[in-house]
């Protein structure tokens, strides 16, 4: 597998395997790798010849007050973890070379950001669109996978794709789950034990609510919005952030409970804050 820390490095790569007609597949991540992440890089690696895994706790995606500065990192573990899987190449960029000055240019996907994780991290997905659109021009691959847990991010992604005619397919993975139902993040670690107890109350509050709704249980979104609510509070440790019942595709609320329909959660568990979502379809 082959390191690179520069763009010159990693443009190097892609051109010699372009040269040679080779798919380039992308898996952009942030590190600290779980089985989610390595399920993302095994769906690049069985659609194209080469897959590229980049490793960057990007800055510009972080609020002030967020975890930045202690957010996980273990470069040797990930490195391993993906020559294990196969990966071909990783690009791990310094925060300078990824921004040798300040950004006077922002990628903003408008009507998509302003909901679910967009209230309460307002130029999040600024940061994100703004170096997925860096890492797109410096990889320039053929097919990149996202996750559906981040389901807001893998729709403005989409957009961001459409509007700005990347000639890029952008590809869907399923949410990877523990046993128990918590949906793999890398922010997990944070948990203590009791928290990360409680904090199954987000996966198993968003199968009641598939429940209710294929059943035909609840009228409306605001019962729904109320049986989730209350449910998750019986669980120790909760501070909901936000529930959205809405369109998944222009991730607006809907008053009725029709299908497609995204159920999403934002959902704190002492300080960690833990995201999750089902697609009724
Ligand atoms: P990160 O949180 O490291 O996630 C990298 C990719 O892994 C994203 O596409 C995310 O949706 C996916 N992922 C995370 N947990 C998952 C799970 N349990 N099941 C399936 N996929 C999962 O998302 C980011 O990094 C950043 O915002 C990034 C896109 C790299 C831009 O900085």
């Amino acid at each position: 597998m082959i390191v690179t820390k520069t763009k010159d490095e990693i443009r190097q790569v892609v051109r010699r395997w372009k040269g040679k007609g080779l798919g380039i597949g992308f898996v952009p991540t942030m590190g600290f790798f779980h089985k989610g992440h390595l399920s993302l890089m095994e769906k690049s690696l069985n659609r194209t010849d080469r897959t590229i895994v980049s490793i960057f706790v990007n800055p510009t995606q972080f609020g002030p007050n967020e975890d930045f500065n202690r957010y996980p990192r273990d470069i040797e573990r990930d490195i391993s973890l993906a020559k294990d899987t196969g990966v071909h190449a990783v690009f791990i960029p310094k925060s300078e070379e990824m921004y040798p000055i300040t950004p006077k240019t922002w990628v903003t996907v408008d009507e998509l950001s302003k909901n679910l994780c967009g209230r309460s991290r307002p130029s999040h997905f600024r940061g994100v669109a703004t170096v997925v659109a860096k890492l797109f021009n410096i990889i320039q691959p053929d097919v990149a996978v996202f996750g559906q847990k981040d389901f807001q991010q893998l729709q403005i992604i989409k957009q961001m794709v459409k509007d700005l005619d990347f000639p890029i397919e952008i590809v869907a993975a399923p949410i990877y789950r523990e046993k128990d139902g918590l949906a793999m993040s890398s922010r997990n670690t944070y948990l203590s034990k009791e928290e990360r107890k409680s904090a199954t109350c987000l996966f198993k509050a968003l199968k009641r609510a598939k429940e209710l709704v294929e059943s035909g249980k609840v009228r409306n979104s605001k019962g729904l919005y109320q049986d989730i609510k209350s449910f998750i509070e019986t669980f120790p440790f909760t501070k909901i952030d936000y529930i959205f019942i809405g369109n998944p595709d222009n991730l607006e609320p809907v008053n009725e409970l029709k299908k497609p329909l995204l159920v999403a959660l934002a959902v704190y568990l002492g300080k960690t804050r833990l995201i999750d979502n089902v697609l009724i379809i």
